[in-house]
């Protein structure tokens, strides 16, 4: 009997924590069913600037492409946004962006840029992993990928990172480098030139902005103008989430956000 009495508060102790544990998973969903709703609505709020800065400045929307930011973020909230129609997604570091790639690989069309800077010893997962390169700078790296990129496959997109701020520190080449640097990329068959990307100065000076990225679009068309033949240079990557209107402004044909769909970091 004194063994039975014994035994009834465990049980309860057991049972409450049964309980507990059930309670905790369904705030965890409930928490998780929040954050993809806040997902969902900052996504449709970026389309809905997309568009209206195409309207302002009489562009096509179909015209910017939008590239989703994913770095640091969960492979859960890259397959909310593929449900919700987006198909390219940026990312920064090579082992979060593989372990991505590897979980989401049944989504076939799916898109992955690599956007952030890149040594020369970790080209091969680029290589192997990525459909774009945006931050392509060095001589050494374009040789690289191109013997790294696997045989069948479609040759890697790249974009010249420009230091359009020409900024002491900042990866990129020199504007008036740009022209030298995409004929070397010519003869390798592995890469395919689509244009160029930048990332202007961090500052709120919307003059310096916009001649950043007016002098962007220059080089964009002189490289255009130049290798015609190709048509296949395409793309102007510039914009985040502080200046994605003047971007688009500005002619960017892509830009990247991060923190307006996914929140801060
Ligand atoms: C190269 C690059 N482009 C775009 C972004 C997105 O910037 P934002 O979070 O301001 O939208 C980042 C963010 O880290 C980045 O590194």
């Amino acid at each position: 009997m004194a063994f039975f009495l014994s035994w009834i508060p465990l049980k309860n102790a057991v049972v409450a924590a049964k309980l507990f544990i059930g309670y905790l998973g369904s705030t965890d969903i409930l928490n998780q069913a929040a954050l993809m709703s806040i997902l969902e609505h900052n996504y449709n709020q970026v389309i809905q600037r997309l568009q209206h800065a195409c309207m302002d400045h009489q562009r096509n929307s179909d015209e910017v492409k939008l590239l989703a930011v994913s770095k640091t973020k969960p492979a859960s909230m890259v397959q909310t946004l593929y449900d919700l129609g987006q198909r390219s997604f940026g990312e920064n570091y090579l082992q979060d962006g593989e372990a991505k790639i590897t979980e989401l690989s049944h989504l076939a069309d799916i898109e992955w840029h690599f956007i952030g800077p890149l040594q020369s010893n970790k080209t091969r997962s680029v290589a192997e992993n990525f459909q774009w390169l945006e931050t392509l700078d060095r001589e050494k790296i374009a040789r690289r990928l191109h013997d790294q990129r696997p045989e069948g496959m479609a040759p890697l997109n790249v974009l010249i990172q420009v230091n359009i701020s020409a900024e002491g520190q900042k990866s990129g080449i020199a504007a008036n480098q740009v022209m030298a640097f995409a004929e070397m990329l010519m003869p390798l068959s592995n890469l395919q030139l689509r244009g160029l990307m930048c990332i202007p100065e961090a500052t709120d000076d919307e003059t310096k902005l916009r001649s950043q990225f007016e002098q962007m679009k220059t080089l964009f068309d002189e490289l255009k103008a130049q290798y015609s033949e190709y048509k296949l240079i395409d793309t102007l990557s510039m914009g985040m989430s502080a200046d994605m209107s003047l971007a688009i402004a500005c002619g960017a044909t892509e830009i990247r956000i991060g923190t307006d769909i996914f929140g801060a970091r």
